[in-house]
């Protein structure tokens, strides 16, 4: 076997997601990377794999890179403050000032060195990123988050109505800047950061700007990001401005930013009734669920565990700054708490989250918006991170490797990710 950068072995505790409901762990074993992908976990080294290099993890535990489906990476300045609105104040109160500030090369450039320092150090291989309406600060981004060795999607947002006009364009301007924005990206060559199209919501993006980037993703074959049915004032004010659609996902299917050949992520779906989740799992779009930003905003808690049911795309996601943080460790526990609280209070025909499940969201259900990601299986990009769970006192002794794995989301840190591994490459 050739020998080459990205072609090696891990050796350790290995545990990633088999299905939705199992988790496969495994005492002492090897996980095989060639060109930067899996060939899949062996318990004893197979001969044609002998001369590749291998690390020892020592035992520690290895599990895959996760992805963070929707995150907004101006947003990453205020996290942690101005929990006190729900999200139309919020954004008109914190959010817009926020990310107006981008205009500011130097202020974006300050902010981003943060956000792509701090992405690169925590548990998030890939990533779905908004960034702001301004494409130099967007590029900017795309530049950092470029050399952070994460792999993600970043979008220049898209906004034409019901925006202060220090933040607003005009409907021409944002599809122009968009088109701008894209040539650009092409001749930067990026090999990791890819763009996608992202109207920020309804209640922002009129139906002829909504339908100019639906011909544009048709153009330059986009996928596309936005947000529905997070929070009831939201959703009643899309009823307002589009009387004529189906349901509030409609917007986006009726203008082409959603359907069965246009990849999209559509973060929260706390409300959407049954006719919309038929339309979401029809059209092979991807629910980001956002359990910190659901609290936060008092916006309700998604069904995951009904959607996953159905057979639909679920991944997780931070949300920054409605999610206060980034970690993905964070999230795996808040979508387990925020499911506990949502089965008792107001919905006891609908489960609570399993570990196994909450952890398949975070690894193999966002992955799949990459590819195959988010796994060991052979043939999955080979993501991976090696955790020190060893450094968690305990007077306990023989906890099974699903054990330790649990025990790790609930009790680590970032700080106890040894190595960080993306597509083959360590990070870390
Ligand atoms: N809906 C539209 N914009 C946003 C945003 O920035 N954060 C959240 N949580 N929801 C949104
Ligand atoms: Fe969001």
């Amino acid at each position: 076997m050739k020998k080459e950068d990205n072609s090696f072995v891990l050796r350790g505790a290995v545990v990633y997601s088999g299905s939705e409901t199992e988790l496969m762990a495994y005492e002492d074993a090897f996980v095989v990377c060639v060109n930067g992908v899996s060939e899949g976990v062996f318990t004893e080294l197979p001969e044609v794999y002998k001369a590749l290099p291998l690390t020892d993890a020592g035992g520690m535990l290895i599990m895959p890179g996760m992805t963070d489906l929707h995150i907004h990476a101006p947003q990453y300045a205020l996290r942690g403050s101005y929990m006190d609105l729900e999200l139309l104040p919020w954004l008109n109160s914190y959010v817009f000032p926020e990310e107006a500030s981008y205009a500011d090369l130097g202020y974006a450039k300050k902010a981003y060195e943060i956000f792509a320092t701090e992405m690169r150090s925590g548990a998030t291989a890939r990533a779905c990123v908004f960034a702001t309406a301004h494409q130099e600060a967007t590029l900017l981004l795309m530049e950092m988050l470029e050399e952070s060795g994460l792999m993600t999607f970043v979008g220049k947002v898209n906004m034409d109505r019901n925006v202060p006009d220090y933040y607003a364009e005009s409907t021409e301007q944002s599809l122009l800047a968009t088109r701008e924005w894209l040539e650009a990206v092409q001749n930067k060559g990026f090999k990791k950061t890819r763009p996608i199209l992202t109207p920020r919501f309804t209640p922002s993006c009129s139906r002829e700007l909504m339908q100019g980037l639906g011909k544009l993703a048709a153009e330059y074959d986009l996928p596309v990001q936005s947000h529905l049915s997070e929070n009831l004032s939201e959703i009643d004010f899309v009823k307002e401005l589009e009387p004529d659609v189906s349901c509030y996902a409609d917007s986006y299917l009726r203008a082409g930013l959603m359907g069965k050949d246009r990849p999209c992520v559509m973060a929260h779906c706390v409300w959407s009734d049954e006719t919309e989740a038929e339309m979401l799992k029809d059209n092979g779009a991807f629910i980001a669920h956002s359990p910190e930003s659901n609290i936060n905003l008092c916006s309700g808690v998604a069904p995951v565990k009904r959607y996953l049911a159905e057979g639909m795309h679920v991944g997780l996601a931070t949300d920054v700054s409605a999610g206060t943080s980034a970690s993905m460790f964070a999230a795996i526990r808040n979508a387990i708490y925020a499911s506990k609280l949502r089965f008792r209070l107001y919905d006891e025909n609908t489960a609570p989250l399993s570990f196994p499940e909450a952890f398949y969201i975070a690894t193999k259900g966002g992955g799949a918006f990459f590819g195959k990601a988010g796994s060991f299986e052979k043939g999955y990009l080979f993501d991976a991170l090696i955790l020190d769970d060893a450094s968690i006192p305990t007077a306990r002794t023989g906890l099974s490797v699903s054990e330790r794995a649990e025990r790790f989301i609930y009790l680590g840190s970032e700080q106890l990710i040894r190595a960080k591994y993306v597509s083959g490459e360590r990070v870390f």
